[in-house]
């Protein structure tokens, strides 16, 4: 069943009806200020960051779902009984969920527009985030198309977050007397704790007069009523109040009055803003919020036609972004995801990490470090510089033994104590993202750029020497089966093999009741090191450095060694051992005979490319692990709990770690199928959790069809099908790396583009534009038989080989490469 549909030409994903399974939302912002936006204007505005900034309140988990957002009413002053309920709706649907006879959302590159149309009045709705800026606009028209005047009244409402989400959420002894506003030439400022040691305050304005406001929720709303049915609005007028603690509000009413066919504009901007410290007061020694400086910035966006100005901008912005790779494929499902839907969520991921989304609360966790390695593989073509600094950013918060911490957070950038290290496989990561961003930019001296270890000053290194760091970190933590120990846990943070947690509500990922931690090992992190060794071998080839390529060389052989004696399971690679040294994901084990992750990252490695046993592990996979809607974790799922299996089998079965569809993975897996040249089995897999594929499917899949989940329900939950978890998941730029990277086949390498498509059987070729390195590559595939040999010639030369070298590229504006698969 389809809730909607997608407009390609306009970016755009179309919203139907406002009932969606789910909320289906999307994200304003671009750089320091962002808002999550659903269909019917549910969500919240945040500064930097979600748990500590947070201008708006949202409340997850309540009923009704997805309470708390931007609200709109438009009240019927000339209705007959214009004080019923019935006189007013709301033009997003939510509050008031009153049915609408018209109704229509756009998410699209950083903005949403909602539509809506009752009883002959028709309002639209654009917001969206200037860049640049700290400021949300939501843009208002209404018209009437009556055929006599229309005497109506606007009512916006927000209700204001005490900051800190988490304080806000829990603290109510203190918070109940905290709150503070200020009104001033009908603006609401929100001020609470600046008398203190805050220097920002939050706004609401509107570029119309205001005829009454409310900043206490208790007077707007009526006592112990919903934000359905506000009292103020059932009454036509707000009472002017003004909040002493409690629950600060924002909420304006505007008198419209329109003449057949007119139609009004309304800006009203919800905003940040910070004054210097020693300015914060006007006159200096009052209590009266300084305006002198935010002032000029309200007045601009309150005009119309600089907002027009700033949409356009913000248009010109994505255009940008997402001109750096274009394809034209005989399938509409790539197309869209690769050249629109794909590329924003892997920009928005960036932007927000695993932070703020409907399933991630924004006060939940830090910046994952394996996380944040893994999703620039999917941006770093988008915004090169910032992946730089991000790169820099991680280094920094590197331990001197080589490890990492888990976590880091966003504001200081420093380590996240209370998660702490151990994952083992966590500074492997940031080798793959290092090579990924020198391949796409060529930026070598990156590697000789100083860098602190766990932001202690003094301790700097070249970021080279924090990749070996990295390496060394996993050679010296060897097991008895000489297999990489796994610690606290590898990428699957719910394979806890030291934790033997028996006390409820302990956190999985930091037990440590086996604290030694010297026996569990994991065959994932022997083939992550693998795949990490080749990507540092060929950046110390770069450098002459011969020496390290000897020591590395050697170090893989070993492991790939101790991969084959113990890590094999005759059909499969297996998981890990655990802390008795028994194997995880073998077919001796009851359940959780064999896991994915192990068989698509050592393939990705290289592992049993030449024995034939790569080909053994993917079809033990299809096998065993695939289901129509996508891959499994592992199989048989856990039917109990096993201490010494950890979280994985907490969960029921077919659910996250426990045998869902874990998206993430189902990549490496399409990447592996690609390099063993079966191009219909990877095109088949990437099909299965194509959001975009699975549109018709929207009441099984729940989640928005335009961005990719972090889970499907596996095939043995009873929800088999089903979504959870959407936006902000690895799984963003994984699946980008796979359709652009190894089934279209176009990757930055270091010496030039390689481009070795592995298409499915039935397309007859595809087209693509990609920038790299500042050169425009225009790439024209033919098939001519059924295989995947390619014949590349560039400007019209052939090239021997898949590699675009860079003496083809470098300094030219634009080429044209044109590939025969035969
Ligand atoms: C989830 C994992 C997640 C971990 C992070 C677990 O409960 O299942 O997917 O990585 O929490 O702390
Ligand atoms: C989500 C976490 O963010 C990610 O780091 C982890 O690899 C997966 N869950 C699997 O556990």
């Amino acid at each position: 069943m389809h809730y909607g549909h997608f407009d390609d030409e306009n970016r755009e994903y179309v919203i139907e009806r406002p009932d969606t399974p789910l909320p289906w939302i999307n994200y304003l912002g671009s750089e320091n200020f962002f808002g999550l936006i659903s269909n019917t204007a549910g969500g919240y505005t945040f500064y930097k960051d979600a748990r500590l900034r947070r201008l708006t309140r949202y409340r997850y988990n309540n009923a009704p779902l997805d309470t708390n957002g931007r609200y709109l009413y438009l009240r019927d002053d000339g209705a007959e009984d214009s004080s019923a309920l019935s006189s007013f709706f709301s033009p997003t649907w939510q509050p008031t969920r009153i049915p609408l006879e018209g109704y229509e959302c756009r998410h699209g590159m950083g903005y949403t527009k909602i539509h809506a149309k009752q009883n002959g009045i028709e309002s639209n709705v654009r917001y969206f985030i200037p860049l640049g800026e700290t400021l949300e606009i939501w843009e208002l028209t209404v018209k009437n198309e009556r055929s006599i005047a229309a005497h109506l009244s606007v009512f916006s409402a927000i209700e204001f977050n005490l900051w800190d989400a988490m304080d806000d959420a829990t603290n109510y002894q203190r918070n109940y007397s905290t709150g503070e506003v200020e009104v001033a030439d009908g603006v609401i400022y929100h001020k609470t704790e600046y008398r203190e040691r805050r220097d920002h305050f939050a706004y609401l304005a509107c570029s119309e007069p205001v005829a009454s406001f409310d900043t206490s929720r208790e007077a707007f709303l009526g006592p112990y009523r919903g934000w359905d049915s506000p009292q103020a609005v059932e009454a036509g007028q707000c009472s002017n109040s003004i909040t002493y603690g409690w629950q600060p509000i924002g909420a304006q009413q505007i008198k419209l009055n329109l003449a057949p066919g007119e139609e009004k504009t309304i800006v009203f901007l919800l905003g940040y803003f910070e004054n210097p410290a020693d300015e914060k007061y006007d006159p200096p020694d009052s209590s009266t919020l300084n305006k002198r400086r935010v002032t000029p910035v309200i007045q601009k966006y309150l005009q119309p036609g600089q907002v027009e100005t700033a949409f356009q901008d913000l248009a010109s912005y994505w255009h940008d972004l997402l001109s750096v790779f274009q394809v034209d494929t005989p399938d509409e499902h790539t197309n869209r995801m690769v050249n629109i839907w794909n590329a924003y969520q892997v920009m928005i991921t960036f932007n927000m990490s695993r932070s703020a989304s409907y399933f991630e609360s924004g006060i939940g966790r830090g910046m994952g470090f394996r996380d944040s390695n893994q999703d620039l593989l999917g941006f770093v073509q988008q915004v090169p510089e910032r992946a730089r600094e991000r790169i820099l950013d991680l280094a920094a918060t590197q331990l001197p033994n080589g490890g990492a911490y888990h976590q880091y957070q966003p504001l200081t950038k420093r380590g996240n104590n209370a998660v702490g290290s151990e994952f083992n496989d966590d500074p492997l990561w940031l080798i793959l993202a290092v090579a990924a961003y020198i391949k796409e930019t060529g930026d070598w001296e990156i590697l000789d750029v100083p860098v602190v270890y766990d932001n202690q000053p003094g301790t700097e290194d070249a970021l080279y020497g924090h990749l070996m760091r990295a390496l060394n970190y996993t050679l010296d933590r060897l097991g008895p089966h000489k297999l990489p120990l796994i610690g606290r846990a590898d990428w699957n943070d719910c394979l806890n093999l030291n934790a033997f947690s028996s006390e409820s509500g302990e956190p999985f990922q930091t037990a440590a009741n086996n604290a030694d931690g010297t026996v569990a090992e994991s065959v994932f992190i022997a083939g992550l090191f693998m795949l990490a060794v080749q990507e540092l071998n060929r950046i110390a080839g770069h450098r002459g450095d011969t020496q390290q390529i000897d020591h590395y060389t050697q170090a893989a052989a070993d492991m790939e060694a101790a991969v084959w004696e113990a890590g094999w399971d005759g059909a499969w690679f297996r998981r890990a051992y655990d802390a008795f040294s028994k194997p995880v994901g073998s077919k001796d084990c009851e359940e959780g005979q064999i896991f994915i992750e192990p068989q698509g990252i050592c393939v990705m490695a290289g592992l049993g490319l030449e024995n034939g046993n790569a080909l053994a592990a993917l079809d033990s996979v299809r096998e065993r692990l695939a289901t129509p809607h996508g891959i499994v974790l592992h199989q048989p799922a856990y039917s109990k709990y096993h201490i010494n299996l950890g979280e994985i089998s907490s969960y029921p079965a077919g659910y996250k770690e426990n045998a869902g569809i874990f998206c993430h993975t189902n990549p490496w897996i399409m990447i592996a199928e690609a390099m063993l040249g079966r191009g219909d089995q990877a095109f088949e897999y990437y099909a299965q959790i194509n959001p975009s594929f699975r549109e018709p499917i929207s009441d099984v899949h729940k989640c928005e069809p335009y961005v990719y989940a972090q889970m499907i329900a596996g095939k043995d939950a009873p929800t088999h099908g089903e979504a959870k978890n959407s936006w902000l998941s690895g799984t963003a730029a994984w699946n980008y790396v796979a359709i652009t990277q190894w089934i279209l086949g176009i990757r930055a390498d270091f010496d030039g583009l390689v481009i070795a498509p592995v298409i499915p059987t039935g397309w007859d070729g595809f087209s693509a534009v990609r920038v790299f390195r500042g050169t425009h590559c225009h790439i024209q595939v033919k098939r001519e038989g059924s295989g995947n040999q390619v014949a590349l010639m560039v400007d019209g030369e052939p090239v021997e080989g898949h590699l675009v070298p860079l003496s083809a590229i470098n300094g030219k504006e634009k080429i044209h490469i044109s590939v025969t698969i035969t």
